[in-house]
């Protein structure tokens, strides 16, 4: 072909063509991209025909243009109709899976995955570690698999003592001869394993999960969290106990809680000390949560009992000190106002939306 109009419309054709019948063969997303930059880009193939203008006479250039317009506008939607069809094969895949379920909501988009939201107890127990790291305060962590010595008789507590009915939990199958094991009821556990392993004077928090055999309602689980706090040094006082406890509390609650002090007995400590907090969830009036007392048992603590300190391979001659043991399911309770302690593990997604940032 002589004529160079003629050349340039073979052209365009061609190169329609070839790009149509490359897009059809495309198997993915990727390939499409790179022919289109191929062909329509500004550097593409149809772009740099438009080079060849010069050779044609002026009144033929506008009809050369439309020419390479419309073959572009015919590439677009060869491209347009194999992303449809490979998008459509995709989803053809997916339902042919035997695994995929179509009633499942969206991942993304209205209805589907929406921003998490951190539980409560995280929240808070990140917060009560900021504060205490803030005062020297060293951050450990024990098994929830413990032996009967640590859970019990390290605190104070021998096998006979009625202190332990109060306590029951989970033990595991162990083999005759060997050390007994249980689900820890209590952070307690950690006391003794600190005073044997670090240095004292020391200061530590160990937040973690307990376990009790316990009939559950609006404020007993039989699954809860507590933080254990120790300090230990050689002239450790009561108000030393209480200045941590006012600090804890102030920094938690970011507002004035009503406190009330008593006298509480647990074997690993003398003397000992029940710190309840006003019901927050009834403010007082009386809920199922405080059993209709208006205050809610939060924070024993008392001095650490010289047993204790002995086993803890310490000489209670020289060394003193405070423990206390936080209820902290309990803590977010009244900080969230939460009526109910099923609802912290009870793996309900209405409860933990609640939480999520706004
Ligand atoms: C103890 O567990 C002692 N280890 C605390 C302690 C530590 C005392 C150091 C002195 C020195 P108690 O059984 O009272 O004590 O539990 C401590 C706190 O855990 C309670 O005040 C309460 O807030 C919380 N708690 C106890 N039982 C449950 C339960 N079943 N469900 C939810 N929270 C509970």
């Amino acid at each position: 072909m002589s004529d160079p109009l003629q050349a340039l419309y073979a052209r365009i054709d061609l190169l329609r063509d070839e790009a149509l019948a490359a897009a059809s063969g495309a198997v993915d997303e990727g390939s499409l991209r790179a022919i289109e930059v191929q062909v329509l880009g500004k550097k593409g193939t149809l772009k740099e025909l438009l080079k060849g203008l010069k050779d044609i006479a002026p009144a033929d250039r506008p009809a050369v243009g439309a020419r390479v317009n419309e073959a572009t506008a015919v590439v677009e939607a060869g491209l347009a109709a194999r992303a449809d069809a490979l998008e459509a094969a995709r989803i053809q895949r997916l339902c042919d899976d035997p695994t995929f379920d179509a009633t499942l909501p969206p991942l993304f988009g209205a209805g589907g995955r929406e921003p998490g939201a951190l539980h409560p107890l995280t929240t808070v127990t990140a917060h009560i570690e900021d504060v205490f790291r803030a005062m020297g305060f060293l951050l450990l962590d024990y098994p929830e698999i413990e032996s009967e010595f640590f859970n019990f008789d390290a605190l104070n507590i021998p096998a006979t003592h009625p202190a332990r009915d109060m306590q029951d939990t989970f033990w595991l199958e162990t083999p005759p001869g060997a050390e007994r094991q249980l689900l820890r009821t209590h952070t307690s556990t950690g006391q003794v394993r600190t005073m044997r392993a670090v240095e004292p004077p020391f200061r530590a928090i160990f937040p973690g999960r307990v376990f009790r055999y316990e009939s559950v309602d609006a404020s007993h689980e039989h699954t809860f969290h507590q933080v254990e706090g120790l300090m230990i040094d050689r002239h450790v006082s009561v108000a030393h106990l209480i200045y941590s406890m006012k600090t804890l509390l102030s920094e938690i609650f970011e507002r004035d809680v009503t406190v009330r002090l008593r006298p509480g007995f647990f074997p690993f400590v003398e003397p000992g000390f029940e710190l309840d907090i006003r019901c927050q969830v009834c403010g007082g009036r009386g809920c199922a949560v405080c059993k209709h007392s208006g205050w809610v048992e939060l924070l024993p603590c008392g001095l650490v009992h010289p047993n204790v300190i002995r086993h803890g391979g310490l000489d209670p001659a020289q060394w003193q000190g405070w423990a206390f043991g936080l209820g902290l399911s309990r803590l977010v309770m009244m900080k969230y106002q939460i009526e109910d302690i099923r609802h912290l593990l009870g793996g309900d997604l209405r409860f933990i939306s609640q939480f999520r940032p706004s």
